[in-house]
């Protein structure tokens, strides 16, 4: 007799039901769906245990009667499509028909539904794949589904699931999501009697957004919205300084299901890039709708990942969205003044240390803005300025200052030789070129500018290196970096695999206009260099890029390589922290700021300005009320 045979539906069921019941979060995400999917506009969820005892789900939505309350639970069964064409346009959360066979294979389920149109309602217990009789009762229309016990036969599953913390963070996150998607409706999260979430309809997303994850998330977020090519997008984006560590705040919906894709969060990390650092993750909510026939969902039996008819189409579209808006945005970073409470004057007894130098401080800030009035004054500063001349290499070269003072600057003289990039109603009053007679740079490292709202300081190198940066993207777009031949090329000894190197990367070399020749055993010969990098050392930038390239494992995305190399050029070719700027300088460079794009941060991220309000000190030196 043959050893095969064919298993029972109950063993397929829970089989089947590892695939789409991983812990109690994948209950709670299917019943979710179902109810949203039934057309419930009110959907309480009631959780025991982190869901291990208990996930209920009652909505008021279309309900079952007492035929398809049965039928609901065997597999395969569906209200959702018929034919294999209906899945080309699929409208529905669901459509695999498998979710509740396979929950009521692998735990005890009550379901006591009832259609708006039906005098009474029908319950029905299914232990474990066992089913009971279905029995009339009585309930408000809609469904409620109560799912007691997950893998409670199963103790191999069971095993697997984590403390009651963890499976409640999965439970929350979960609800989160479907919240986030639905903020048109009611809904109720409760966690062995204790309220969590009590979120009402028609709050609005951002309200929303607060609600689930907290003010800090929410408040100041940057809205964009278009639409084009047939597809629909809004996005709620985080400013660069309240990126995390993780990506836990990034949520992409597609037709309001959450997803996760390689196409998008590589979209959502380009338009970002250079504006947060590399190891950070923006916070973002991305909301796209696009036609069901343009992607596939049924990829996967827990439907999170899609597949793009045209994945390319939707990565660029994302991508310019996001970054259109982010380039078009003023970024500086907010400074941040001290936490810390300051106590109040002490009546009577001279003042302590401490205070002596509060009071010196504020004195001399009193001073600084008294001397340097915000309407016209055009009084001479008094400090003395670097030696007269410029270092701020670039392509926009401009007069050196003929004294450490230079006059006013208006735009023309400060403007760089490039056309402007794309000024908006954001960018114009923080933007704005500062005028010189209220620029001071401190400790050689950084520069002081009055604004109209209060002072920024800016990071002299972190800014120059950005606007380098931009400019040799800038000059790359439009073809290989303009080259220079030297005068004496640089002779480099190379190892095999930097010879190596240079012979992949010919393209790079080319590119950035560098050009190498061998020049003997062990040693190559640099040519031509780029002429915006002429002030560097050029022996030392070649070397430095060759580590680089023979560091990199295999198969880099070339872009990526590409810009890693502006970086180091833009870091290398910069003013340096600790170099003495003429006013000129400094005022060139600000000018040079208003005109670049992403100019709040370095290359690397980091915050090129902060930014302080004359209403910030004066709460901190209790010149205000609260
Ligand atoms: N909350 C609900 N309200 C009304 N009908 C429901 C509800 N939950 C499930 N159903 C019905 O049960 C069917 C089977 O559900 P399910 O197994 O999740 O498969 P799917 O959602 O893929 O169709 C659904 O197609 C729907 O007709
Ligand atoms: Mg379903």
């Amino acid at each position: 007799m043959g050893r095969i045979v064919v298993l029972d539906d109950q063993m397929v069921n829970m089989i089947a039901a590892g695939e789409v019941i991983e812990r109690p979060a994948s209950v709670l995400k299917e019943l979710l769906e179902n109810s949203i999917d039934a057309g419930g506009r009110c959907i309480r969820v009631d959780v025991e245990d982190g869901g291990c005892r208990l996930i209920a789900v009652a909505d008021d939505g279309c309900g079952m009667d007492v035929e398809d309350i049965r039928t609901a639970f065997f597999p395969h069964a569906t209200s959702k499509v018929r034919c294999a064409q209906d899945l080309q346009g699929v409208r529905t959360m669901g459509f695999r028909g498998e979710a509740l066979a396979s929950i009521a294979a692998v735990a005890q389920v009550t379901v006591t539904s009832r259609p708006a149109d039906a005098v009474e309602g029908h319950r029905l217990r299914i232990d474990c794949g066992r089913f009971d009789e279905v029995g009339p009762c009585a309930t408000a229309p809609g469904t409620t589904i109560e799912v007691r016990n997950l893998f409670a036969k199963l103790p191999a599953r069971r095993k697997f699931l984590r403390t009651t913390n963890t499976e409640m963070g999965h439970i929350s996150e979960q609800f989160t999501r479907v919240a986030l998607a639905h903020s048109d409706l009611d809904l109720t999260l409760t966690h062995n009697g204790r309220t969590l979430h009590r979120l009402t309809a028609g709050g609005g997303l951002v309200e929303r957004i607060g609600e689930l994850l907290g003010r800090v998330v929410a408040d100041d977020l940057i809205e964009v919205r278009r639409q084009e090519k047939g597809m629909t997008l809004r996005a709620l984006l985080g400013k660069p300084a309240t990126a995390r560590g993780t990506g836990q705040f990034q949520y992409v919906f597609l037709n309001r299901r959450y997803i996760r894709d390689r196409f998008i969060s590589h979209a959502i990390r380009e338009a970002y890039r250079g504006l947060i650092e590399p190891s950070k993750y923006p916070v973002v909510f991305l909301f796209l709708e696009m036609p069901p026939e343009a992607f596939d969902v049924n990829v996967h039996p827990a439907k999170v990942e899609v597949r793009f008819a045209n994945a390319n189409l939707v990565h660029s579209q994302v991508l310019a969205a996001l970054r259109d808006k982010l380039l078009s945005m003023n970024l500086d970073a907010p400074g941040m003044l001290p936490k810390a409470p300051v106590p109040p004057p002490m009546p009577g007894p001279p003042p302590g240390d401490d205070e002596a130098r509060r009071q010196r401080i504020a004195q001399a800030m009193a001073d600084f803005f008294q001397k340097r009035p915000s309407g016209g004054g055009q009084r001479p500063l008094e400090f003395r300025g670097g030696p007269s001349g410029s270092r701020l290499s670039g392509p926009a070269p401009h007069e050196p200052a003929p004294s450490s003072f230079a006059a006013p600057a208006r735009p023309e003289e400060t403007a760089p030789s490039e056309p402007h990039g794309p000024s908006t109603a954001d960018q114009a009053p923080a933007g704005a070129p500062a005028e010189p007679s209220r620029l001071l740079q401190i400790h050689d490292s950084y520069i002081l500018v009055q604004t109209p709202e209060g002072f920024d300081i800016v990071d002299q190198h972190a800014l120059h290196e950005r606007i380098l940066y931009e400019r040799l993207c800038r000059k790359l777009a439009d073809g290989p970096l303009m080259s220079q031949r030297l005068l004496m090329p640089e002779i480099l000894d190379v190892s095999d695999a930097q010879a190596e190197a240079i012979h992949a990367h010919a393209a790079l070399f080319e590119k950035l206009g560098i050009e190498i020749a061998p020049f003997g055993p062990g040693t190559v010969a640099v040519q031509s260099f780029p002429a915006l990098l002429a002030d560097i050392d050029v022996a030392g930038f070649v070397r430095d890029l060759l580590d680089r390239l023979t560091a990199r494992e295999a198969g880099l995305d070339a872009e990526r390589l590409l810009h890693e190399v502006l970086d180091m050029a833009a870091c290398k070719a910069a003013i340096k922290a600790g170099q003495p700027l003429s006013e000129a300088e400094m005022a060139q460079l600000l000018a040079d700021k208003a005109v670049v794009e992403r100019a709040s941060r370095c290359p690397h991220g980091r915050p090129t300005t902060l930014r302080f309000t004359l209403a910030e000190l004066e709460k901190q030196f209790k010149r205000t009320g609260f």
